[in-house]
């Protein structure tokens, strides 16, 4: 029995607008409630489901969201680091928490590496989001050349160092951070890391928790895995002692892929 409650998040990208969204929202709520185990595991907090739309669906999901009672957690996908200003084309942490977003994605690959996002913008939108309240699902992992090289463990470790360089102290972790390890060759390859990788990086990141914080922080931490999660493999993964959730790119579009996977995993 894992002492973390296990995290089903689904980051849509860029796919489903409002309408889609709200379409979305309602047929999950109703997947949801249809299946008598999920829904107690929900219901008694045994697990957790959440959502992160592109920006502009935000607004609908949270009133999809209430409208349905659902319990469902809301998160963005990025943020920026400041409130407000010349920044064309950015949202600020202060705008999806307005929004009610509980969760922001930082640091995913896509951002790193199609947009050029460096360690200390990421460090920068972590300390802001933690200042809002809005808890980080902080992503780190290697891409293929690094692996093949034997670096996955020095990649993920320099990327979490950056990322927590200023943020000291174990009582950051209060807030609900949560790290995901995503194997950049795993993202929408249909390649998924194996079982015993996945669980293999999940403890180093947790042993990486437990001696830059303390033993409570890296107990307390939920990891997710990401990349090419499926409702057939969701399994073996949460069966690992390190992985507490997974972060679902492709198979979240789809309802019944999406409870499959949480069905199967949980
Ligand atoms: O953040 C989720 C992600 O990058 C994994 O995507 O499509 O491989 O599940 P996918």
């Amino acid at each position: 029995m894992k002492k973390r409650i296990p995290f089903f998040a689904g980051n849509w990208k860029m796919n489903k607008g409002p309408s889609e969204t709200e379409r979305f929202v309602k047929e999950l709520a109703t997947a949801i409630v249809g299946d008598e185990a999920v829904f107690g595991a929900v219901k008694a907090n045994e697990i957790e489901i959440g959502v992160f739309p592109p920006f502009v669906s935000l607004e609908r999901a949270k009133s999809a969201i209430e409208s349905a009672n659902a319990l469902i957690s809301l998160g963005a996908q990025n943020m920026h680091w400041e409130d407000s200003g010349a920044f064309t084309g950015e949202v600020s942490g202060t705008m999806i928490k307005e929004t009610g977003c509980q969760y922001v994605i930082l640091g995913h690959s896509e951002r790193r590496h199609i947009f050029g996002e460096t360690d200390d913008m990421i460090e920068m939108k972590m300390r802001k989001a933690i200042a809002l309240g809005i808890k980080p699902v902080l992503c780190v992992g290697e891409t293929l050349e690094e692996r093949d090289k034997g670096m996955t463990e020095s990649v993920v470790e320099g990327q979490l160092k950056e990322a927590f360089k200023a943020l000291g102290t174990p009582q950051t972790f209060e807030i609900g951070i949560v790290i995901a390890y995503e194997p950049v060759w795993a993202i929408g390859t249909g390649r998924k890391a194996s079982d015993e990788d996945a669980q293999r990086v999940c403890a180093f990141i947790r042993s990486f928790l437990e001696s830059n914080f303390d033993s409570h922080v890296a107990q307390a931490v939920r990891i997710l895995y990401g990349g090419s999660v499926k409702p057939d493999n969701a399994m073996g993964l949460m069966s690992q002692q390190d992985i507490d959730g997974a972060l679902i790119g492709g198979a979240s579009l789809d309802v019944s892929s999406f409870i499959g996977i949480i069905k199967n995993g949980m």
